[in-house]
């Protein structure tokens, strides 16, 4: 495992989103608690709750909050990645999302979710851990701060945005956890409930859908559990009310609605790579070296621009994390 300090590892405007999001006040932080409890139709309190305008768009608002933290819209704190690149739209980040367990088409998702449970809910971490958690998503808003970090996604579809994600990196609930000296991997579970999850009454994936990282992948500062974007809390098209984002990785690593951690030691089953293992690997760390067997890796299409633009080692992450994978050919597909 590493032993590094965020301050040596975090690149500059992580830390800079991070301070302006705290400074723009306990305010978003505290909007996105206060939102969290009340994203339920279930919960008693739907009354508390106005829909979002956009039939298409699941974003429950909290009502009565001081003017200061009922944002009318959805805000980000600043709206340019490091690389200068723009945000995507709140309306191309939630109208076309890749979910299976709701659809394959991904202008359908956000419909098919919309009846979606994600609240009340709860997070078990478990495996070879000291300290095995059962946590409500309400304790999870509470515990760990929560910062906003604008990244890119790169689906392995070849297609990319540029996301401003709330959350908090993954290390911290797994030093609570106190992982056990023979800690390997972190197996990661999205919630089973084909009642709800049309795609889970289908045979397309095997359910429930599951990823792993390596436990100092796990442990990188840059790799977070996200439970908002835009400084509201996560739509269910998104994966609400709690999601992976490793944004070095393809997109498909980055698993929704995720209701297990369980601490291994050994490679956990992934989903796409039982699906296909020639074409998914475990890694799956965006390159634009290596392609896939069915489509080139070395370009990407950008949601909301004309052409295609170089996609970038790492997913432009290189400085950050290469150093995780010295010594491993990096040439070959995992
Ligand atoms: N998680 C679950 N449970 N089910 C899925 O189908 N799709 C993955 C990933 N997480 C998926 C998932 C893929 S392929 C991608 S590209 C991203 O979610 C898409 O995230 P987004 O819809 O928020 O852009």
């Amino acid at each position: 495992m590493v032993k590094i300090s965020p301050s040596e590892i975090t690149p500059e405007h992580v830390f800079l989103n991070r301070r302006r999001f705290m400074a723009a006040a306990g305010a978003t932080a505290g909007a996105l608690a206060l939102a969290g409890c009340s994203t339920t139709p279930l919960s008693g309190r739907a009354t508390d709750l106005v829909e979002s305008d956009s039939p298409a768009v699941v974003v429950r608002r909290p009502q009565n909050l001081p003017p200061a933290l009922a944002h009318t819209e959805p805000t980000a704190s600043v709206n340019q990645d490091e690389l200068g690149d723009p945000l995507n739209k709140f309306e191309e980040i939630t109208n076309y999302n890749n979910f299976y367990e709701f659809s394959t088409n991904k202008e359908s998702v956000a419909r098919e979710a919309a009846g979606f449970n994600s609240y009340p809910w709860q997070v078990e971490i478990t495996g070879l851990v000291n300290n095995p958690m059962v946590l409500d998503i309400d304790d999870i808003y509470k515990r760990y701060p929560q910062e906003e970090r604008i990244y890119r996604l790169r689906c392995v579809e070849a297609w990319s945005m540029v996301i401003p994600w709330v959350g908090f990196p993954i290390s911290a609930i797994l030093k609570d956890a106190e992982p056990k000296s023979e800690a390997r991997y972190v197996r990661f579970v999205t919630v089973y409930r084909p009642e709800e999850m049309r795609g889970q009454r289908s045979g397309i994936l095997d359910w429930p859908y599951q990823e792993g990282l390596r436990m100092d992948e796990a442990m990188h500062p840059l790799a977070i559990l996200a439970t908002g974007m835009y400084g509201k809390p996560l739509t269910n098209q998104q994966g609400a009310p709690i999601r992976l984002v490793v944004p070095w990785k393809y997109g498909f690593k980055s698993i929704k609605s995720v209701v297990t951690l369980e601490v291994t030691d050994t490679i956990p089953d992934t989903t796409w790579s039982a699906a296909a293992p020639h074409e998914y690997g475990f890694y799956a760390n965006v390159n634009p070296n290596v392609n896939h067997p069915r489509w080139s890796q070395a370009s990407e299409r950008r949601i909301g621009e004309n052409g295609r633009r170089p996609t970038l080692m790492f997913n432009g992450y290189e400085e950050e994390v290469a150093y995780l994978y010295a010594g491993m050919d990096l040439t070959r597909s995992y």
